[in-house]
């Protein structure tokens, strides 16, 4: 009897140092572009997590705080019908390791000595490593090129049809100047995502447009869109005493 309680004793100590092995560890998943969109889960409050993960795929389920880390949106044409400060969206500054450099430590307008005289795409080999085949940029395929998108001398900036510096933060602004029925939608909640008050005025997040899509390879190979594809989630858990959800099957059917 001792000996079985000491076991159990010996054992309960090891779960317990395996749980709190685990607790500690700190865990990282992807809000929609997986390497784009990573947030560290932590508790905003006792119990109250930021995000919950999914063990699967690794991709954020829910999320606790739908503004947790968001800033006002900025001007965007149009978007009228939500008040200023409740269309918010996450900066993708946070999340570039680079682009805040660019125009800084090499372009800053000095280096390279000369700047491209057109915007026909040619090889870059000293970005080679970052941008493979920047000749074939897999978004255009030889149609588009960076300076369609970067600004010439700003590079920490993308650019405008006029020629004029936008926010990194805004990539919608640049997304929507060749693609407009597209920036239209997003603009409306039809396309994309948006997460927060379900009232058409309410605050909410918006998902920007790179942080779904990779500029650089929407058309990537054969896939011609850039989307890997997850694998579904599980269905959700049925309430107590429900055996299976066939009744959804003659919902609505008389
Ligand atoms: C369709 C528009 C578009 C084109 C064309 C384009 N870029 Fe970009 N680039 C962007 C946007 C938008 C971002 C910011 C991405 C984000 O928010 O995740 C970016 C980010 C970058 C970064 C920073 C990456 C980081 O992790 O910080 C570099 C470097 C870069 N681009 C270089 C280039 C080069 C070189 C070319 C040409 C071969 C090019 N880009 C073509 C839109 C474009
Ligand atoms: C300078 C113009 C230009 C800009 C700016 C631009 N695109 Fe594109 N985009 C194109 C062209 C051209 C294609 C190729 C369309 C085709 O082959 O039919 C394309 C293709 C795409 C595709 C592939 C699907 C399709 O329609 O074939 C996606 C997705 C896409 N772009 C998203 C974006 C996003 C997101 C941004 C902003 C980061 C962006 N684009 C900025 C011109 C642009
Ligand atoms: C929440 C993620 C998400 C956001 C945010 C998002 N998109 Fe998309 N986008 C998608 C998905 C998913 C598709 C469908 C891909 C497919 O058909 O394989 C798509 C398709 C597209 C296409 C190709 C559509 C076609 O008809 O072939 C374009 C162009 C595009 N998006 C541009 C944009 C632009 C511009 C923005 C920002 C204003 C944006 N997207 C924001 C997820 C997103």
């Amino acid at each position: 009897m001792k000996k079985l309680s000491i076991t159990a004793l010996i054992f309960a100590f090891c779960l317990g140092m395996v749980s709190s092995a685990f607790a500690e560890e700190e865990v990282t998943c992807f809000e929609s572009r997986k390497g784009a969109s990573e947030v560290v889960k932590r508790d905003l409050q006792p119990g109250w997590p930021n995000v919950k993960c999914s063990p699967k795929t690794g991709a954020v389920l829910w999320w606790g705080d739908p503004f947790d880390g968001t800033v006002p949106m900025g001007d965007t044409p149009l978007l009228t019908h939500v008040p200023p400060g409740n269309a918010v969206v996450k900066p993708r500054s946070a999340k570039l390791a680079i682009l805040p450099l660019c125009g800084t430590a090499c372009h800053n307008g000095v280096i390279p000595p000369t700047l491209p005289k057109d915007k026909k795409p040619k090889a870059i080999p000293t970005m080679e490593g970052l941008l493979p085949d920047a000749k074939n940029l897999q978004h255009g395929r030889g149609r588009i090129w960076c300076l369609d998108c970067h600004h010439t001398t700003q590079r920490n900036k993308l650019v405008d049809n006029f020629g004029d510096p936008l926010s990194i933060d805004q990539p919608q602004l640049l997304c929507g100047k060749c693609h407009g029925d597209k920036m239209r939608d997003w603009r409306d909640g039809i396309h994309g995502k948006r997460i927060g008050e379900w009232a058409s005025t309410g605050k909410k997040r918006w998902f920007t447009c790179t942080e779904c899509h990779n500029p650089h390879n929407v058309q990537d190979g054969a896939r011609n869109r850039g989307f890997i594809q997850l694998e579904p989630e599980l269905p959700p858990q049925l309430p107590k005493g429900m055996k299976d959800a066939k009744h959804e099957l003659v919902h609505g059917v008389h």
